[in-house]
């Protein structure tokens, strides 16, 4: 279990948050088991999920939280009507910020415009390496491999409106270890991105409460346990 240190924000205090999944949803969990441990020191509330597949199975763990779900779809449509919807529905859940776990879609413009530097997403890599269109999942990692790179990890950026591109708010490196397959490196960047996404969105949050722009984390740093770090300094 992720904990969130307190940075002396307001107890209490905390935005409307809506989570953005198109697939499995352990980043949302992970953002759900935070809030659920330790709400009077999580500055975000989730009250919405959405999703553009029926299939996703973070829209199950939503509704096992309770959280209110909404699926909307984006293949063949329109997408001036995808936007509108969307816009729509984060307003009348009267949302403040946005976190994308697992969205494999572009934030319509007109969304990015409105909530801009209040949507995150958390990217498998460390960007601006191994990003763009085409590049989630397992196709992150093994491109990581192709390339000899010995360091990996989670980035935690603002959405704009190009994929991957946004400012970074946060990065946690990753050892690439001799072995490693697609599925052991990203089960190791999984493990990071629960610790660093969560860290993210609180130091969001308590900026955006406090009326601040956030500045860039640390990571590993004064905001991580280090006791708790996942990064194994031994190199292959
Ligand atoms: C994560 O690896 C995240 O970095 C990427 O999509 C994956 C989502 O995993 N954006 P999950 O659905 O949260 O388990």
């Amino acid at each position: 279990m992720t904990s969130i240190p307190s940075a002396g924000d307001p107890v209490g205090a905390s935005l409307r948050a809506a989570v953005f999944a198109s697939g499995g949803g352990s980043n949302l969990q992970c953002l759900l088991d935070v809030e659920r441990s330790a709400p009077d020191e999580t500055p975000w509330r989730i009250v919405l999920v959405v999703s553009d597949r029926e299939s996703a199975g973070a829209l199950g763990r939503a509704a096992e939280a309770g959280v209110t779900t909404r699926v909307i779809p984006v293949s063949r449509r329109d997408p001036t009507e995808v936007a509108d919807e969307t816009v729509d529905v984060l307003t009348d859940a009267a949302v403040d910020v946005v976190f994308l776990a697992g969205y494999l879609r572009l934030v319509p413009a007109p969304v990015v415009a409105r909530w801009r530097r209040r949507i995150l997403n958390v990217h498998p890599a460390l960007l601006p390496s191994f990003g763009g269109k085409g590049m989630w999942g397992r196709h992150v990692h093994e491109a990581v491999l192709a390339s000899g790179a010995r360091v990996t990890g989670p980035t935690v950026h603002f959405v704009d409106e190009e994929y991957d591109e946004g400012t970074i708010l946060a990065q946690w490196p990753v050892p690439v270890k001799a072995g490693d397959t697609p599925d052991l490196l990203a089960k190791r960047v999984l493990e990071a991105e629960h610790r660093l996404y969560p860290a993210a969105a609180a130091h969001l949050c308590r900026a955006l409460l406090a009326g601040r722009t956030p500045s860039p984390l640390d990571a590993p740093g004064p905001h991580f346990g280090a006791s708790a770090l996942p990064l194994d300094p031994a190199m292959p």
